[in-house]
Order: C-alpha cells, then sequence, then structure tokens
C-alpha cells in the first residue's frame, strides 16, 4: 500500500509498475478525489507517452528516484488531471452520442503515439500528444444530434456549425498552464498544409506540430472506419487518399513516415495514381 508521504507522482509509478493492487488504487483515488475510471485512463496515457523512458529510469533507480522521474514527467497540476479526467468523461458522452466517434478518438490517439515514436518525440511531447488525441474532437459534444449524426452530406449552414468544433474545445480546454499544448494540436487539427483549411488558415510549419500529426492520424482514422452511407476503405487505399493529398492538405514528411514506417506499406505501394 502505498504511504502517506509519497507524492501522486510516485503513486502513479507505482500503478504503471503494477506495484498496486485494486484496494491500493481506490485508496489513492480516496485520498486524492479522483474518479478511479479517470484515474485508470490518464494512467493509460503516461504509460503510452512515456513506457521506454519510464522503464529505464525505473531499471536503473530506486523507487523515490522513479516517483521524481515521473513527477518531472507528469507535467500536470492536480487540477489539470482532475480537468482531462473530467474531459475524458465528456468524450465518454459524445461517443454515446455519436456512433461515429466510438473508438474514433482512441484510434488516433494510439496513430499519433505511433507517429510520435516513430519522430522520436521526448515523453512529455508524447504525453500531450495522446492527450491531444484522445481529446482532439472533444468540441462536437456542442454540436446538435441531427447534425453530428446525420448521414446525408451537411447543408453549408450545418457545415459551418460543425466547422467551430475546434474553437468551441478550446472554450472547454482553455488556453493556460500545462494544457496548453493540448488545446493547440486540437485547435489547429483542421489546419492544412497549403493554408486551406481551418479555423486560422495557418501554412506548412507555423501549423504546431502536434496538429499536423493528429490531422494525418485523424483522417486515417475516418477513411477506414465503416459508416452507415459507406464501408471503410482498406489500409492501402487510404494511405493512397493521404499521399494524393500530401503537400495540400497533409505535412507530406508526416504522410512519408505514417505510410512507411507505422503502416509499413512498401515503397510500390499505393500505386502511382497521377
Ligand atoms: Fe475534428
Ligand atoms: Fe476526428
Amino acid at each position: 500500500m502505498p504511504g502517506p508521504d509519497l507524492t501522486l507522482g510516485d503513486k502513479v509509478a507505482l500503478v504503471l509498475r503494477g506495484l498496486c493492487n485494486q484496494a491500493d488504487i481506490e485508496h489513492i483515488c480516496n485520498e486524492h478525489n479522483i474518479d478511479p475510471d479517470s484515474f485508470e485512463r490518464w494512467c493509460q496515457a503516461f504509460l503510452a507517452g512515456g513506457t521506454e523512458k519510464l522503464d529505464i529510469t525505473i531499471r536503473a533507480e530506486e523507487l523515490a528516484g522513479a516517483g521524481s522521474y515521473v513527477d518531472a514527467t507528469l507535467d500536470y497540476s492536480l487540477a489539470n488531471f482532475m480537468l482531462l479526467g473530467t474531459l475524458a468523461k465528456l468524450i465518454t458522452v459524445l461517443n454515446q452520442r455519436d456512433s461515429y466517434t466510438k473508438n474514433h478518438s482512441d484510434a488516433v490517439a494510439q496513430y499519433c503515439i505511433e507517429i510520435g515514436k516513430q519522430l522520436e518525440l521526448d515523453s512529455d511531447t508524447m504525453q500531450t500528444l495522446y492527450v491531444a488525441g484522445t481529446l482532439h474532437d472533444i468540441g462536437k459534444i456542442s454540436v446538435p444530434d441531427h447534425i453530428l449524426n446525420k448521414t446525408e452530406p451537411l447543408t453549408d449552414e450545418e457545415a459551418k456549425y460543425m466547422k467551430e468544433h475546434p474553437r468551441l474545445a478550446i472554450e472547454l480546454i482553455g488556453w493556460e498552464g500545462s494544457l496548453r499544448g493540448i488545446a493547440e494540436a486540437v485547435y489547429h487539427h483542421h489546419e492544412h498544409f497549403d493554408g486551406s483549411g481551418y479555423p486560422e488558415g495557418l501554412a506548412g510549419e507555423e501549423i504546431p506540430l502536434l496538429a499536423r500529426i493528429l490531422a494525418v492520424a485523424d483522417a486515417f482514422s475516418a477513411m477506414t472506419t465503416d459508416r452507415p452511407y459507406r464501408p471503410g476503405m482498406n489500409h492501402v487505399d487510404a494511405a493512397g487518399e493521404l499521399l494524393d493529398k500530401a503537400g495540400t492538405q497533409f505535412d507530406p514528411s508526416i504522410v512519408e513516415i505514417f505510410i512507411r514506417k507505422v503502416l509499413r506499406i512498401p515503397p510500390n505501394e499505393p500505386h502511382d495514381r497521377s
């Protein structure tokens, strides 16, 4: 059982190492007033973001040292940690309202992490990326059901409403402190590399790196998911679509890494469509 003198970061380290049983986890949650489901979810997020570095640190150091590493990595204050937990619950609510986003946010977060690993992003950035992937469509919570679940093409007015979701997300996440990186990635995930996207029309490297990663992961997940009005594309065809839009919609270097290193599609595929 983790002692009262340990910080929350120490306790997260213990949970991540599998050294806490369910009763211990419940005790930690009670002590810090954290919802157990959220706690587990965010432990997974930290694990996904920092596994390799965390393992090395834990092997090399005594328990106290491992805890201090996690504290350094766990750059979220307890207030932000709890805010993230609340936002995760909102995503669950959104997923219940919208059959499409069911599993979509988790898939996007996983693709993001795979791209991040190839880019050798540091552990903090990986955590930010993972959380941004999970929360990227949270602004859709305020989009009415008849627009969210519409199977026919959206009218101009409805599309305009839908395009507000990055802005609405920021109203929930805010721009403050340690959540700023998450907010930036979420806010800009519909920018296009050639400047034709929204909400700000940023181009190239003006678009934050994590938002450029998110855009590729998001589009790939959307294309390969079954919808009521069309089946999902296979991976090779969806990779072809990404290649077609590399340099216009997407950052071409990220498309290349995603297709060749993450999906491991060989260079002769998808076939040249030009
Ligand atoms: Fe979106
Ligand atoms: Fe999305």
